[in-house]
Formats: structure tokens, sequence, C-alpha cells
């Protein structure tokens, strides 16, 4: 928010009541708010941002309570001139949003002149049962269009682009479907471990935490169709559309195309099940590989590979699009100690670095004929980089923008769900081989059989 404000983008005319149930006076509360921008609360500007934030402590069960927030919300609209333009920011327990959503229009927070949005953090719901009661409790008070479903991958400079590369390139949306492309490959890795996220880790896995949610969003904006129009409701509308072609699968296949992983011991890292407030015969899983499946025009026979997990190699997210080869390799030589062509790649660099990779192959210099794959390379700058909005940043601004083209609208979530739920009934049945990794690689060795049993590799191997 101080990003906003350094920009220009928040001004003057906003206030922000932080609510929880500890007790804590509007200073205290501006003292955290100072201590949260760290070195920057030495600049010139920060008293004056840091002015506009009020507490008041809380319990969200308390009905009566709420005439209070809304004393307070009415007297910070008037003093910083609001236009009773209201968003309600909830990070907190799943079991409270409907609570929440629902006092807070029958207690008349909603009643102002202005607009009035609600952001949820995740997790929206453990299963698709779940979500969906979620979502009608919101739905007795907010409409689907004033709803803002935080999905932070969604905020990220080099997701966003995918859309930018897609549809603003005929080279690249000319070959985008299952005539040119071999496989997709989705991959999300992270070195830290479970940190001291248990609680909410430990009843979540990699599964819930990760596949759910930001996998199934990169998938979606990789396999839909072009939208009518660069909007929110057309952008929305395709992704939908292609959720609707993926595959749920049967226990049979759930089994086959999945794979589930959770880390031991290894290179100075305790195990999984020795981490602080995870149980010792814990079966949650810190790894998930998948095969996913279009049913449609596009994609059918084009598989998406996706993974993801904690404790592995490095820390990165990218997504390998492998074109097929030639079908004739005229350069393969006989007499020749030819390499043979390799499948192009378009690697979209997401983080930490931000960039794309075209492999070709190219002749190498020299006498005879020699074929060698090279590498075309984009990195976004110093200077690209500094521009770079925090995911965020950038989601709050579109709030308060109205813009829900970065955030999960319903139907995405429920489909999302009932493809996840099948995979997690099948995994719910079978005692996993738990540990199967160690830390510091990528994942289990079935992660691999997954792909290799299609006769592919990943394109992103440890010590390649
Ligand atoms: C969160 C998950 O949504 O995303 C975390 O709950 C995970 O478990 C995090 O570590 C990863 O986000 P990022 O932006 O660091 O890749």
């Amino acid at each position: 928010m101080f990003n906003l404000y350094k920009r220009g983008t928040l001004r003057e005319h906003f206030a922000v009541i932080g609510t929880s149930r500890n007790k804590m006076t509007d200073e205290e509360f501006q003292d955290a708010v100072r201590k949260s921008l760290g070195t920057a609360k030495s600049d010139k500007d920060a008293e004056k941002f840091i002015s506009h934030f009020a507490y008041e402590a809380h319990d969200v069960t308390d009905k009566a309570h709420y005439k209070v927030l809304k004393d307070r919300a009415d007297e910070l609209d008037k003093k910083f001139k609001l236009e009773g333009n209201r968003i309600f920011y909830l990070s907190l327990s799943p079991n409270f949003f409907g609570t929440v959503a629902g006092f807070l229009k029958t207690e008349g927070l909603t009643d102002s002149q202005g607009f009035n949005r609600l952001v949820i953090e995740k997790p929206f719901g453990r299963d698709y049962d779940s979500a969906a009661q979620l979502n009608d409790a919101l739905s007795t008070a907010f409409n689907e269009d004033q709803v803002f479903r935080i999905d932070h991958y969604l905020g990220k400079e080099m997701i966003q682009n995918i859309e930018a590369l897609r549809f603003g390139n005929t080279i690249v949306e000319s070959l985008w479907n299952n005539r040119y492309i071999d496989n997709i490959q989705v991959t999300l890795s992270e070195k830290l471990g479970v940190e001291e996220r248990a609680s909410y880790y430990d009843n979540s896995g990699a599964l819930r935490d990760m596949v759910q949610n930001h996998i199934m969003q990169i998938v979606s904006l990789l396999a839909m169709e072009q939208p009518v129009a660069f909007t929110d409701v057309d952008i929305r509308a395709e992704k939908v559309k292609a959720l609707r072609s993926l595959r749920v699968y049967n226990v049979a296949d759930a089994s086959t195309n999945f794979v589930r992983g959770q880390y031991g011991a290894g290179n100075k890292q305790r195990a999984y099940r020795d981490e602080d407030n995870v149980p010792h015969d814990s079966n949650n899983e810190t790894f998930v590989a998948g095969k996913l499946l279009f049913d449609n025009y596009r994609w059918s026979g084009t598989p998406f590979y996706i993974r993801t997990g904690k404790e592995l190699a490095d820390k990165f997210t990218r997504v390998d699009v492998v074109f097929k080869k030639p079908l004739v390799d005229i350069f393969a030589f006989p007499q020749n100690a030819n390499a043979p062509l390799e499948a192009n790649v378009l690697t979209m660099f997401i983080e930490p670095k931000a960039g794309f990779s075209l492999r070709l192959n190219a002749k190498t210099s020299g006498q005879g004929f020699q074929t060698a794959p090279i590498n075309m390379d984009y990195f976004v700058d110093a200077a690209g980089e500094k521009a770079t909005p925090e995911p965020y940043e950038r989601l709050i601004h579109d709030v308060m923008k109205g813009d829900g083209t970065n955030f999960s609208s319903w139907p995405e979530v429920s489909y999302a769900w009932k493809f996840v739920d099948q995979i997690r009934k099948v995994w719910d049945l079978q005692q996993p081989a738990f540990p199967n990794y160690t830390p510091g690689s990528m994942g289990p060795a079935a992660a691999d059989e997954l792909i290799q049993r299609d006769h592919r590799e990943w394109v992103y191997r440890l010590n390649q």
C-alpha cells in the first residue's frame, strides 16, 4: 500500500481500519504499520501515510459490535472524503467468511452510497462442497462481481505475460495447439519447507495449497481460447471454458496420473514429520506431480504436466512449452556424429528471473554440417524489475479499480475443486510410502517415472 501511495495511485482519500480480536490503540496499530515499512519508514511521506490507519478490536461473531465498526467507518469516510467506497478484506479462517459477510450486510456496513467490495484470502474451502457452501454464504451479502478472490500468482508480472505472449504474437498463437505442441510443463518449485505454518499446511498439503489455486490458474491461462476482448468478463469466460474441458479423472486414472511425495531428512534438513507441529505419522503431501488432459479440439493428445513441492532443489517457477520435433530429421547423416534435432522449447521464466527463452536448432559454425540447440533469450532488465509492482500491490490496486481480471471467479474455483477432489479422494483411500524424497532433490522418483512413461522428460532436471 505504501508503494501505491508513493506512486500516487493512493493519495489522500483512503483510510484503513485494522481489526482482530487483540486489543490495540490506533497508535499501537500505526506503530505496527511503521515497523512494516522497514527502511521506508524514514521516507518523507511515511508519517502522512501512517496517519490513515486506525484500529478496532473486533470479534467477528459479535453481531452488536459491527455497529462500532460502522460508526468508525462513517467517521473516517467523512474525514478522508471516501464517498462511501468500501473494501472489506478478509484474511481469516474460512469458517468465518460467511458470518462476516452476512453481518457486514445486515448491520449496515454495506449501506454506504459508494462501492462495496469483498476481498477473500485463500483457502477458499477444502473441497468442492465446502467451497460451494462458502460461496452460498457470501452470495447472500455480495454479488459475484463484488467478490475478489485473491490468487497472488495472478498478480505476478510474468503470469500476466502469458496473455501478452500468446495473443500478441502470431508466431506463438498460430502454433499454440496439439498439432505443434507435444506437451507443456508447469513447475512451481520451493526451496523452503513448511516453516512455522504446519498447523495450516498439515491440514492442506501441496494439492490444496498450490495445485487447486495457483497451478490451475496458470494452466487455464495457458489452455484457454483467445478472449473476445481483454476484459475480466471475457478472460474469465475463456478460463472457465478451458477448465470445463479438463478431464476429471476416475479412480484408476487419478492413481496413474498423479503422484505425491513427502520429504524425509537429508542435506541438513529434518524430515517433514519432524518439523514443529507436524504429527510424527503425518501422511500430508509436500509434493505433487501430475498429468492434466484437456478434451477439446486444441489440446486433445497434448498433456500438461505439473509439479510443485517444498524442500526442492531451488526456488523457481517456470513453464516449458515443448514443441514437436520435425517429422523428418534430414540432418541425421549416418556418417556423421550429428546429434539428433532437439525439440524446440519455449520457456517462460516466471520467478525469480523473469523472461522467455526459445530453444531452436541451428548449424554450428565450421566445416561439415552439425546442428546444435541455441537459445534466444529475453530477460527483464533491472529497470523493468524496479518498475514491477509486488503481486499484492498490483492486486490491491485492481480491487480499488474494480478490475476482476486477475482474481479467481467462482466457476473457475469450483471446476478446479471438482478436478482436485477426485485426486484427493483416491489418495485418502491409499496409504502412501512416505517419506519418499530427499530435500534438495526435485521430488520422488515417481515424478520422473510419470513423465518417462510417456517417453518424455522434464525439461528442468537437476544436474543436466
Ligand atoms: C502460497 C502457499 O499460496 O504460495 C505457500 O500457501 C507457498 O505454501 C506460496 O509457499 C508460494 O508463493 P511464491 O509467491 O513465494 O511462489
